[in-house]
């Protein structure tokens, strides 16, 4: 790790919303009285009742909750649009840019985006959705999956987002567990010049999923799909006769907003519920301070809708804050690993919020590419989802930012609802490969393995003492899950899943997932979700799965399988393998490797030592702790002997 420290500039230091100073009081305000900060911060959000509660939490089991603002209402959407029409109706919302160069883009103001959601919204209350009602929503990276969005928002019917590269058996899982009966898609996605079948995966899906008696299909690329009669209805077809205004519900701040799957160390994916009033707060909150936004500015979020950062980054935060955003259908690098960078010229991209694998797959490519290419209108980089380090954080700065930009390392999760540990352009000295300082209202604490706090510089597990306005608020249809999985590991206190530094000047340094989800590319998976996939193979006893060092992905998926007896592990039956995890989960969760081994090692209770997996997956052999547990230390022997070579 390196602790070299680059200074707020001075022009950021003189002129951002918040400087050193500030930093300083807001901070402590926050924590120190926190009704008042946040009495005056919830102000950026317009109310159609006003709050007299502002925060009422325990993370104690006694009287365990969390609410926020309780008796105030509001309505998300009407933040995101109705409020900017006066004023700002014709500025630009979207910049819409599609996979291909060669095809045209779209530009929509608020007023265009108003009607857009106004539409579909009654589009949706003519299927007969009403409040409270689930819509799961899995569409392509095109501006009518905002407006899905908001228009979910509008009518306080709560969305499920399913990312485009999930497969048919994830949508399907995540459709039954919110009881979803109604699905908006696409024909089909189109990603790095190939297509994303989304209407055939929704199609097998819905076999299995009998409630569901209404799909909603955008056309998109124009290909020619399925329409089961009665049940699927076009997009264009759905809003041609409704009206162009819809009236915003008047929802309570602790109504539902979204579910959101994400995995976890257990079982299946969990849906991460969140609320209205807190997360608006708190999402346009971080999004004006992080990255210092002041309309009019050109900023892109470069994540997909169908993961946190995109709601809160893309859709929420921008959107109340009047932004004028980029919204981009296509990969980093296709047709060239130009692009990210012809469209921050094209569209003169002031501020860019994207991802450490992105990063790192470009820096590889050569310098080239990026210097072919202007980007003398960025002023601000941002990062999320994994930990970055040193070397492709000063790429960032050096070769895309030409050592102009300033760098936001913002650290959250999808339980967080937005930005938990970041610096601030104008007021945090940034080190490379440290989220650095708290926002506004996060305490985080170390722990070690007893559970004793952590002062000073010392490494622990990352918990946070105290609520937040923008916390989850439970796992849909499990609270007794929420609160199992994230206030009993350390009781009384959130339990983020994460390692953590902290240097002597205070900052914090993320280290990585401490529990059983691998962080591939900055999407979590389950290890036990991949577990279950292969042992699901005829031929497979047994599987453990651990993450791995990876140049570009940061960490990829290492499996150790067994097989019944007489089985054999061929290259065969590798890609079968993989095949299923693809078929189960989705690409993004396929192993990397696949190690066949007669056995794994396990304690004498018959407990598998994932430790030792993890030591030997990393090629970290020499030195691999206690073995004195295990029932058999030959297995390891073995293990070791016979393990792959990783290029
Ligand atoms: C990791 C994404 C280091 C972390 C917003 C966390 C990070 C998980 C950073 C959440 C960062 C996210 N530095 N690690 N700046 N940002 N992470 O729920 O392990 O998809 O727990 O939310 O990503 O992933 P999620």
């Amino acid at each position: 790790m390196t602790d070299e420290v680059y200074p707020v500039p001075r022009e950021w230091a003189e002129k951002a919303f918040v400087d050193a100073d500030r930093y300083a009081a807001m901070y402590r305000e926050s924590v120190e009285d926190p009704e008042g900060f946040w009495r005056r911060e919830a102000r950026r959000i317009d109310w159609i009742k006003p709050f007299t509660k502002v925060k009422e939490a325990s993370f104690h089991e006694e009287d365990f909750g969390i609410k926020w603002f309780s008796d105030g209402t509001l309505n998300l959407s009407a933040n995101c649009l109705d409020r900017h029409l006066d004023e700002r109706g014709d500025v630009t919302a979207i910049i819409w840019e599609p996979d291909s160069p060669d095809t045209a883009g779209r530009t929509i103001s608020y007023r265009e985006l108003h009607r857009m959601v106004c539409r579909f919204a009654n589009a949706l209350k003519e299927q007969g959705v009403t409040r409270g009602d689930r819509v799961t929503i899995y569409l392509p990276m095109v501006p009518e999956a905002a407006v899905a969005m908001l228009a979910c928002a509008r009518i306080g019917a709560i969305h499920s987002v399913v990312f485009g590269g999930f497969s048919p058996e994830a949508l399907e899982g995540r459709i039954k567990d919110c009881d979803s009966r109604i699905v908006v898609t696409a024909d089909e996605g189109l990603r790095g010049g190939k297509t994303v079948p989304l209407k055939a995966n929704v199609d097998t899906a819905l076999l299995a999923c009998p409630a569901v008696d209404r799909v909603i299909v955008l056309r998109h690329s124009g290909s020619a799909v399925a329409m089961q009669k009665g049940r699927d209805l076009w997009w264009d077809e759905a809003v041609a006769a409704v009206p162009d205004d819809c009236l915003p519900e008047e929802m309570g701040a602790e109504d539902p907003l979204f579910i959101l799957y994400t995995s976890g160390s257990t079982g299946k994916p969990k849906g991460v519920l969140h609320t209205t009033g807190g997360y608006a707060v708190w999402a346009s909150m971080t999004h004006q301070y992080v990255f210092d936004y002041r309309p009019g500015q050109i900023y892109w979020c470069s994540a997909d809708v169908g993961w946190v950062t995109g709601h809160t980054y893309i859709v929420y935060a921008p959107l109340a804050n009047g932004a004028t955003q980029v919204m981009f259908e296509g990969v980093p690098n296709w047709p060239d690993p130009s692009r990210i960078w012809q469209v921050v010229d094209k569209h003169q991209v002031e501020i860019l919020y994207t991802a450490p694998t992105v990063i790192r797959a470009l820096e590889r490519e050569g310098d080239q590419w990026v210097q072919a290419t202007s980007r003398k209108s960025l002023r601000l980089l941002g990062t999320v989802g994994e930990p970055i380090n040193p070397d492709a954080w000063g790429w960032y700065h050096d070769v895309v930012g030409e050592g102009r930009c300033p760098i936001v390392d913002t650290w959250w999760q999808t339980e967080t609802g937005a930005a938990m540990i970041t610096p601030m352009p104008g007021a945090i000295d940034m080190k490379p490969g440290s989220a650095c300082r708290p926002m506004f209202g996060v305490k985080p604490e170390l722990v070690d393995e007893h559970g004793q706090f952590l002062r000073g510089a010392a490494s622990g597990a990352l918990v946070i003492t105290d609520s937040w306005p923008g916390q989850m608020r439970t796992v849909w249809g499990d609270h007794a899950r929420f609160f199992e999985t994230y206030f009993t590991t350390h009781r009384g206190y959130y339990f983020t899943g994460d390692g953590c530094r902290r240097d002597e000047d205070g900052y914090y340094w993320i280290t990585g997932r401490i529990d059983d989800v691998i962080n591939v590319s900055g999407h979590r998976i389950g290890t036990a979700e991949v577990e279950s996939s292969l042992v699901s193979h005829a031929k497979v006893a047994e599987a453990a799965v651990v993450g791995y060092p990876h140049d570009i992905k940061g960490t990829a998926i290492y499996a150790f399988v067994t097989l019944n007896a007489g089985e054999d592990g061929s290259e065969e039956l590798r890609q079968e393998l993989v095949k299923e995890v693809r078929h189960d989960i989705g690409g993004l969760a396929a192993p990397e490797v696949i190690y066949f081994t007669p056995a794994l090692p396990k304690t004498r209770s018959g407990k598998i030592m994932r430790r030792i997996l993890r030591k030997i997956a990393e090629g970290d052999v020499s030195n691999l702790g206690d073995t004195s547990t295990l029932a058999d230390p030959a297995v390891v022997d073995q293990l070791v002997a016979n393990r792959p070579v990783i290029e």
